[in-house]
């Protein structure tokens, strides 16, 4: 077997160095070291020999192996230059060709939706505010009326990066950060950006998306102030002539909390595949900002109320634009990307 092997290795070199150009070169390379090549097969013919000559031989084929594999980079570096020197002299090189064109891109379909709810939100008032992705324990949850060993964490599975800090599970810390900053200005904002859950992704779930929180604090603000300003949005948003239906709701951080649905844009209330022949889609958790947020917040909720709102971004785009899979969102396939 060793003196095959080294048979072997003999006239693979003597063959390769025959070998003048790239495709004779692909041929060498399947011959000896491809799956079916002969020095595969050898090494895989091991196990036919005595026990004590194998760890010799594998040795002594793994060398070779090597070796050919060595013998066959420097062969397809040398019919490389060999080619460049040869296109050089005959001077297919055209350097004054023109460069190949780069197209213009355009913005991605999440941009051009999280664009869409700025402007409609803009129209009633609300800046755009941005606050972390990173956030501490602290202002994802305690701040928000969940202190460590509340239930209602188990709502956002949560990637960790230590004990105190975390990748944000939803945008509402930044209620926070902005009544904190505003105070004591009433406040209308909307704060967009991109959320994390330690979740299984599947067509309908990603482990990031993003979210648009709202927050409006003030005096005298009621739950009608939020209801005004949802119908409003469905109605731009999704061109939504329809009905909003308003369920009841819990959030730690609001008080009362509600979810609002609105006629299903597919259906029109018939029912069908997309509203789960519920006729309803549901756009939103919301409700009047809890006394104790608004306190942590700084404002005093004997004087002070608001309404927040949790919008997600790629489920509404999925309804607009009929996406059937919200992992396209993140694949950068520019063939789904140029639809939009
Ligand atoms: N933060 C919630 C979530 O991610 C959504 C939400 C619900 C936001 C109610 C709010 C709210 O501001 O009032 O599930």
């Amino acid at each position: 077997m060793l003196e095959q092997l080294s048979q072997l290795e003999k006239e693979s070199l003597a063959t390769l160095a025959a070998v003048e150009n790239g495709d004779a070169l692909a041929e060498w390379n399947k011959r000896y070291l491809g799956k079916k090549g002969a020095l595969t097969q050898m090494l895989r013919s091991v196990g036919q020999l005595p026990k004590e000559e194998r760890p010799a031989f594998g040795q002594a084929a793994n060398e070779v192996k090597m070796a050919l594999e060595a013998a066959y980079e420097t062969k397809a570096e040398e019919l490389r230059l060999a080619e460049m020197a040869q296109e050089l002299e005959q001077g297919a090189l055209d350097v004054t060709l023109p460069g190949r064109p780069i197209g213009p891109g355009h913005l991605h379909i999440t941009t051009q939706t999280l664009r869409q709810i700025y402007a409609i939100f803009a129209q009633m008032g609300f800046q755009v505010y941005e606050s972390p992705d990173v956030e501490t324990d602290e202002l994802n949850f305690e701040l928000l009326n969940m202190p460590p060993h509340h239930p209602a964490r188990d709502m956002w599975d949560t990637f960790w990066v230590n004990d105190q800090v975390l990748l944000r599970t939803h945008t509402s810390p930044g209620q926070i950060r902005v009544m904190r900053e505003q105070y004591p200005d009433p406040i209308r904002v909307i704060l967009p950006g991109k959320c994390y859950r330690y979740e299984q992704i599947t067509a309908r779930a990603e482990h990031q998306f993003y979210q648009v929180e709202g927050l409006a604090v003030g005096h005298g603000i009621s739950m009608t102030d939020l209801i005004g300003t949802l119908t409003e949005f469905a109605h731009r948003f999704y061109g939504a002539e329809g009905r909003i239906r308003i369920r009841s709701s819990y959030f730690p951080f609001t008080e009362p909390s509600i979810e609002a649905d609105i006629d299903c844009i597919i259906c029109h209330g018939e029912g069908c595949r997309v509203c789960k022949y519920s006729g309803w889609l549901e756009i939103c958790g919301a409700g009047m900002v809890h006394p104790v947020v608004l306190e942590n917040g700084g404002y005093d909720p004997e004087e002070w109320s608001g309404f927040a709102f949790g919008l997600g971004v790629e489920r509404p785009a999925m309804l607009k634009y009929d996406i059937d899979d919200i992992r396209l969102f993140y694949e950068n396939d520019l063939r789904f990307l140029r639809q939009f």
